[in-house]
């Protein structure tokens, strides 16, 4: 008997992965809160979730599972009135040193003046990928939905269901490396970045006017579940698995889908990483010259 208990948990080890689909958001039983000492709280039931921030501390929240490949869904209400110096976060990221993430980062500003978006995407480890957008809407005034598509072909940051941002998957054409076998996770975080963040660090946080909250909803995350760690047959598997039956593997931008992300990349698109040479005064990344 015992043997076969050892088997079976070797099976389910090996079978580290299966597909799973998460219909009911409830951050009691999707998240851990990792640090804040008390500033991160989960309400009403399980349905939000609130992360402050004072002088002493940020908070933040991760998700239990790992996933390779999916969808990944938040409603975000950000920091309202003066949010200078502060930076509210919905990311994913793997872990070790040659790290893939994959970022939404909300640099606050005065009262008034228009938050930065701030995304950034790491393969291997390597980053300095920006990519910075206003918004189109107030997002202190409602909830807003933010969410990231990631496949084997590419991955599509989202703002309320309009793409703001395509990375495709160039490995072959250009050699640069795509998030593609390390599992990651979730995660959500408040924090102070008054050295960089609102207006390139010359407006500082008002800390009379702390704490500051932000409040996140309805994270889902639809995707092939890992928990075989990092990398490894585990992920291949889990990606053969996934490949199957779901829509976000094989997703990609429709035609309409295409002329959203053109008009948000010409009306509200301030920063990017591709057209800064002098950053790249020998050339831009290589991703950058790629046509297709
Ligand atoms: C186009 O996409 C937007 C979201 O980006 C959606 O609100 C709209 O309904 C779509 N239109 C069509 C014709 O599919
Ligand atoms: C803050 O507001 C200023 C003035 O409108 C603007 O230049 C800047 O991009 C805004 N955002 C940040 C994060 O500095
Ligand atoms: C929660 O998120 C899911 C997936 O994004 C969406 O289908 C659903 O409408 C959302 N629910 C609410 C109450 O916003």
């Amino acid at each position: 008997m015992a043997t076969f208990r050892l088997f079976l948990a070797a099976l389910l080890l090996f079978l580290s992965c299966s597909v799973f689909s998460v219909l009911t958001a409830n951050f009691y039983q999707d998240v851990d809160i990792t640090w804040g000492d008390g500033r991160a709280k989960i309400l009403d039931n399980g349905q939000l979730l609130t992360l402050s921030l004072d002088r002493y501390s940020g908070s933040g929240f991760q998700s239990r599972n790992q996933h390779l490949f999916g969808r990944f869904d938040v409603q975000m209400k950000l920091v309202a009135g003066d949010s200078a110096g502060t930076v509210a976060t919905f990311y994913l990221s793997s872990q070790g040193n040659t790290h893939d993430e994959i970022d939404f980062e909300f640099l606050g500003n005065l009262s008034g003046d228009p938050y930065v978006l701030h995304t950034n995407l790491y393969s291997q480890g390597k980053g300095d990928r920006e990519q910075q957008f206003y918004l189109w809407f107030d997002p202190t005034k409602d909830f807003h939905t933010y969410s990231v598509l990631w496949n084997p072909s590419h991955i599509v940051f989202y703002v309320d269901g309009t793409p703001i941002r395509e990375f495709k998957n160039r490995e072959t054409s250009t050699g640069v490396a795509y998030p593609k076998s390390q599992t990651m996770r979730a995660y959500g975080s408040l924090w102070d970045a008054d050295d960089w963040a609102t207006r390139g660090g010359l407006v500082k946080t008002d800390w009379s006017k702390a704490p500051f909250t932000a409040a996140y909803r309805n994270f889902t995350a639809d995707g092939c579940v890992s928990w075989g760690g990092n990398g490894g047959t585990s992920a291949t598997s889990c990606a053969n698995a996934a490949a199957g039956s779901n829509a976000w593997m094989r997703q990609e931008l429709d035609s309409n889908g295409t002329e959203r992300l053109k008009w948000v990349r010409t009306n509200y698109m301030i920063y990017d990483y591709c057209t800064d040479w002098r950053r790249f005064p020998r050339g831009v990344p290589p991703e950058c010259n790629a046509s297709d």
